[in-house]
């Protein structure tokens, strides 16, 4: 079979080629050749419509060469005024992760509006004698409308997948659309239809699952509700959105799962595995497709002119226009940021260019005068995104917040219609992975004990893209409406008459009947999430830990566990008499509780009903062994099976555990936290960027070092303050002390007016040690990122008890110094090594 479709691929290829091709011998092509006659087709559902092509032909004729290039843009709100759309006519704005209304995490529905709203008005402003063209407005409302503080948050895509309910995912998409638009809203970079091959790729949780099959029923779901379904009077009404299915191709296929990685696998496979989703999205009239970021054989899918227009435009069908993503095109090589005509050139319709629209613009428009893009190519494009702005009735519809729904949207966005989708997705998507002797489903009568650092934590429960891009930094407070999953278990225990009490230690005040320890991943987007095996949390044994010592107390333990992929869990799940994978449910943790208790009179409530859409791995190591539980695998309450211990090797040897990592991209590692303390002491978290403290000393923002936003740049206003970095429990680093081990901090000095800067660690009240840096730095050439080390000896000899280091990491500088710092760890590696004091 295999065989014959490959000769027949080779037909319309030259003769050469063609005389390579025999029957069982493969063509001679290279590995990244394609071959469109051999993909699956799809269906554009839209018959061909005069009228439409008549409007687009009218304005098109009516628009200069500068018009349309204009609409070949997306600026994202944090780099673009409404001035600026009024005078290049941009087609089109986004929200990125961090963007928000003046750059406010808690704007409200009201905020969003006016913002749309004055986009909107500049982009039909005919006043300088410009067509009106209304704007496409997108973002990522990629687990309900999750950058709008309120919405409905919605499990994210991976939890979807075990719950294999088409029904349910055109729900969420019909919700999350509503929601959306009720802030005037009206373009989703939804859905991933990535089918991630790899789970270390941080952004697995985006995918339903590893099996395409799933994922292409999945699509047809979230288009169509998304959108509203083709040929119906909702199909792109007020109350929908566009759709926009992504990131074609293989983002989910890239090696070692690495992030924007190259996807090294065969055509065959690109076609069978990864297009799953797209002619069932196409079918379902997905207005556009994302390009991704990452490559297929080593070419950008950004500049694949034979996937993006051979396969997907032609063969595929798809009418609708095709993004790219962030800056995508920039990685083309022979592009940049602010220029790419290969990118245009390749097929993509409209370029994502959040802060480098302004050059984009400008070099590109001299590439459609001097004919490097042909003005053929320009039309098309242009005539695409107008088809999409017709079709979705943006040219009759008026300003966004005069839509019924944005006039009702406070009985919209977080409805408790919308949170009952959503709390049946949480009770549909869990997944039973063990329940020995039956300790499931719990008596709500009894006194339960809701532990682990997931018991009351929102945040950890909805993970990355959640009311900013990694989704960190947030308290329960950010939350309105939501409910933690310990909440929930405390309100249904309480109402058939139980007790319950939320412990995130363990430390109880009154001995429980059973102990629900709620733990998990920290929450992460994009390539933040990215790790090399699937141990979790490597080198913090914690949770494991509160899991033993509550068993230990004689108390039965259900774990429930919280994360955007399954990771090796073989310890925890032996240590607890049951084991739940809970995904990241998001805002409607109550649930959890639903499934877990039993009804007031003993009876089962709700049944588990989650299959794995993701095989649970054996080990660590990606792909050794055979899954510990395969794909579709799920206990119900009927099953009596007991799971035996399993083994507790992981596979990864000692030395690839990474010990003495403290900030890391940035970011505090997890078991840290991070703080900026003020001149007179005062601290906020330095979780977010970003951030001042509250007396203006310290400033911080985020900085790319070798990746997106993985470094902070910190500047002193005033002298006497600090960062800090704060252990979970006091480490004992007296081994590596005498190990010569040193403190290194991945650093590049911008400004040094003093040399009052110095490092140190801490080790309770009145316990310290600093080490002076001002001499070293003052050498260093500024502007560039150096490794600097500080001997733990330093450190001991400078007063730290080395045995009880509570802050591994703290640094002080002067008025007007300007650092930045992307890493902190242990290590013996460095550049530059700092003299101890004598
Ligand atoms: C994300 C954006 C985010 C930005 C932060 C991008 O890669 O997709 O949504 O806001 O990074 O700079
Ligand atoms: C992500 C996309 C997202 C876009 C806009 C990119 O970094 O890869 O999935 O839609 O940013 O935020």
């Amino acid at each position: 079979m295999r065989a014959s479709v490959r000769r027949l691929r080779c037909v319309p290829t030259v003769l050469a080629v063609a005389l390579a091709c025999t029957v069982g011998v493969a063509c001679a092509d290279d590995a990244s050749t394609v071959h469109p006659d051999s993909w699956p087709r799809a269906t554009w559902p839209f018959p061909k419509d005069a009228v439409l092509e008549q409007r687009v032909a009218a304005l098109m004729a009516k628009m200069t060469v500068e018009e349309k290039v204009g609409q070949l843009i997306q600026a994202d709100i944090l780099s673009v005024t409404p001035d600026d759309v009024r005078k290049y006519r941009l087609g089109a704005i986004l929200a990125g992760g961090n963007s928000k209304p003046n750059g406010q995490l808690t704007a409200t529905v009201a905020q969003w509006q006016a913002l749309s709203d004055a986009f909107y008005r500049a982009s039909m402003d005919t006043s300088s004698g410009h067509q009106a063209i209304p704007l496409l407005f997108g973002i990522d409302a990629v687990h309900g409308h999750n950058n709008a503080v309120g919405a409905t948050l919605f499990p994210q895509n991976s939890a979807l997948g075990s719950a294999h309910d088409p029904e349910l995912i055109r729900q969420i998409g019909e919700a999350t659309a509503a929601e959306t638009r009720a802030t005037g809203i009206n373009w989703s970079f939804a859905p991933t239809l990535a089918v991630p091959q790899d789970v270390r790729w941080g952004r697995s949780y985006e995918g339903y699952s590893q099996d395409p099959k799933l994922v292409a029923q999945y699509a047809t779901a979230m288009v169509e509700g998304l959108q509203g379904k083709v040929g119906t009077p909702q199909f792109l009404d007020g109350a929908h959105v566009l759709a926009s299915a992504k990131h074609f191709i293989a983002d989910g296929g890239t090696k070692n799962g690495k992030d924007q990685g190259d996807a090294q696998v065969s055509e065959a496979t690109l076609r069978e595995i990864h297009a799953a989703g797209y002619p069932p999205a196409i079918d379902a009239g997905v207005q556009t497709v994302m390009a991704s970021f990452s490559s297929w054989n080593g070419t950008k899918m950004s500049g694949n002119k034979a996937l993006i227009t051979d396969v997907l435009k032609q063969r595929m069908d798809f009418q609708g226009l095709v993004v790219g993503d962030w800056n995508s095109h920039g990685q083309v090589p022979g592009c940049a940021n602010d220029d790419c005509p290969a990118s245009f050139n390749a097929g993509l319709d409209m370029l994502m260019a959040p802060d480098s629209w302004r050059g984009l613009y400008e070099h590109t428009l001299a590439e459609v005068k001097s004919g490097v893009i042909p003005q053929a190519r320009l039309d098309d494009a242009v005539a695409r995104i107008l088809r999409v702005k017709f079709r979705a009735g943006l040219f009759d519809q008026g300003a966004p917040s005069t839509q019924p729904i944005a006039q009702k949207a406070a009985d919209v966005v977080g409805s408790p219609a919308h949170r009952a989708i959503a709390r049946r997705a949480v009770r549909e998507s869990l997944v039973l992975l063990k329940n020995n002797g039956g300790v499931l489903p719990l008596d709500p009568r009894k006194h339960i004990l809701i532990a682990g650092d997931g018991a009351d934590n929102i945040s950890r429960q909805s993970g990355g893209w959640t009311l900013n891009w990694q989704g960190t930094g947030l308290k329960n407070e950010n939350f309105p409406g939501a409910q933690s999953i310990g909440a929930g278990f405390v309100e249904q225990v309480k109402a058939a008459g139980g007790s319950a009490e939320i412990e995130t230690d363990g430390h109880f005040t009154t001995k429980p009947d059973v102990a629900v320890v709620v733990f998990g991943e920290d929450p992460y987007a994009e390539f933040q999430g990215d790790i090399p095996n699937l141990l979790f949390h490597p080198g913090d044994d914690h949770e494991l830990e509160l899991i033993r010592r509550l068993r230990g107390q004689g108390i039965p333990v259900v774990a429930v566990f919280l994360s955007g992929r399954p990771l090796w869990m073989n310890r925890e799940i032996n240590a607890a008499d049951a084991f739940v994978a809970a995904w990241l449910p998001g805002s409607e943790g109550g649930g959890v509780a639903d499934v877990l208790l039993r009804k007031r009179d003993g009876s089962i409530g709700n049944d588990v009903h989650g299959k794995l859409a993701y095989a649970w791995p054996s080990t660590a190591v990606v792909g050794q062994g055979k899954p510990q539980f395969a794909l579709g695998y799920g206990l119900t309450y009927a099953d009596h099976a007991q799971v035996t211990k399993l083994s507790e090797t992981s596979g990864i040897s000692g030395e690839q555990i990474p010990v003495g990592n403290y900030l890391d991209r940035g970011k505090a590692v997890h078991g840290y936290t991070f703080t900026l303390i003020g001149a007179r002491g005062a601290s906020i978290t330095g979780d977010v960027s970003p951030a001042t403290t509250t007396d203006g000393a310290l400033h911080m923002a985020a900085l790319d070092y070798k990746a997106q936003e993985d470094a902070r740049r910190f500047t002193w206003a005033a002298d006497n303050a600090q960062l800090a970095i704060h252990a979970r429990a006091p480490l004992d680093l007296d081994r590596e002390t005498n190990g010569d081990v040193l403190l290194v901090t991945t650093l590049r000095v911008d400004a040094l007016p003093t040399q009052d800067v110095w490092v140190g660690m801490a080790c309770g009240a009145h316990c310290q040690g600093h080490v002076s840096l001002g001499k070293t730095l003052a050498t260093l050439p500024r502007g560039q990122w150096t490794r600097v080390g500080v001997p733990l000896k330093c450190l001991r000899t400078a007063g730290a008890d080395m045995h009880h280091i509570d802050q591994p990491f703290a640094w002080g500088a002067g008025k007007g110094t300007d650092i930045a710092i992307a890493r902190v760890a242990l290590g013996t590696d460095v550049d530059q090594v700092v003299e101890c004091a004598k």
